[in-house]
């Protein structure tokens, strides 16, 4: 292998620039030249690609977004688009692609190794919805983007003695909606694996409120939806002011946290290693802190792993 293209692809995660300064570095240190590719598989298909060295990756270590640019590229679904990224692949002479992104970009990726590319994914969103890995790159920053207006949240919702509804995101996967309400103490937790009860959750507001309670936070994922109308129906049953904050892209932007980081550096520089050791159409993930890469086809059908346990811890704590 003497020379690999990098690409970030679908929606933007913190972590992705450090995930692309561990493949541009490990592969440098290795002898092999690196490409960068612009705006996902876009940019692949519009030949959008320069050399990428040591410093074109110096001081963006801690930066949110992706230096790359991202984008969501509907006509790759189309195989003459992917055959003319493949003669555009050997015009550039890359041999090798890291992908970083999610689901969406996963299946480019697959496709392109149907077409012979050596290819290898590495797991980029804030959603945590690879099921085949404990965590991907973004998530814990998010988490903490979420806590952190959660926190706030509480501060006004306490003093008005109001309910207080924060819409996350995560359309299929309530892995933000999980861990930040575990870790923000919210009342009540909704996501699109479980269903929830309107009723159940208007009688433990209106218990609360009886019994002094001064604030109900109730955190509800995307793919559930509907905070204003949830906060409306909350408010006619229950008689207690509701009110609906939707996080939206902010949850996206900001400084990687440390986790993230070390997770981009980690899962970059295994990438590097399995092209090198010639293993194709595989992706990296992280489980029990072990690093490792599996076969991509196998990672797409992974089963979805909520975590039952502290969907149920967070209601006793509650
Ligand atoms: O996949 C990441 C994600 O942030 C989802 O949580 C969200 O539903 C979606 O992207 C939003 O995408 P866009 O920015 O393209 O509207």
């Amino acid at each position: 292998m003497k020379c690999i293209g990098v690409l970030t692809s679908g929606g933007d995660a913190p972590g992705m620039n450090p995930a692309v300064r561990a493949v541009v570095r490990t592969a440098l240190s290795k002898g092999i030249k690196v490409m960068g590719i612009n705006r996902g598989y876009s940019g692949l298909i519009n030949g959008d690609i320069e050399e990428l060295t040591r410093t074109s990756v110096s001081d963006i270590i801690h930066k949110g977004g992706t230096i790359l640019k991202t984008a969501r590229c509907q006509e790759f679904k189309q195989e003459e688009v992917r055959k003319k990224a493949v003669n555009i692949l050997k015009v550039f002479g890359i041999d090798g692609l890291v992908v970083i992104g999610g689901d969406g970009s996963f299946q480019g990726a697959k496709l392109l190794s149907d077409l012979g590319v050596a290819t290898v994914g590495l797991p980029g969103t804030i959603d945590n919805d690879l099921a085949y890995t404990d965590y991907t790159i973004g998530f814990y920053t998010a988490v903490n983007t979420v806590l952190d207006a959660l926190n706030k949240i509480r501060d006004t919702s306490s003093s008005h003695e109001r309910v207080s509804i924060i819409e996350v995101m995560g359309r299929h996967c309530g892995d933000i909606a999980l861990y930040a309400g575990i870790a923000g103490g919210a009342e009540q937790i909704i996501v699109p694996e479980k269903d929830y009860k309107l009723d159940e959750i208007c009688k433990s507001i209106i218990e609360g409120k009886n019994s002094g309670k001064t604030h109900n936070i109730i955190i509800l994922a995307e793919g559930v939806g509907g905070a204003n109308e949830l906060a409306k129906e909350i408010e006619d049953i229950t008689g207690v002011v509701s009110r609906a904050t939707i996080l939206g892209h902010i949850q996206r932007g900001g400084s990687p946290v440390t986790f993230d980081r070390i997770l981009g550096a980690r899962l970059g520089a295994h990438a590097i290693d399995t092209l090198i050791e010639g293993r194709t159409a595989r992706v990296v993930g992280i489980k029990n802190n072990k690093v490792f890469d599996m076969d991509i086809n196998e990672a797409l059908q992974a089963k979805s792993d909520f975590d039952e346990d502290l969907y149920e811890l967070a209601k006793i704590l509650r």
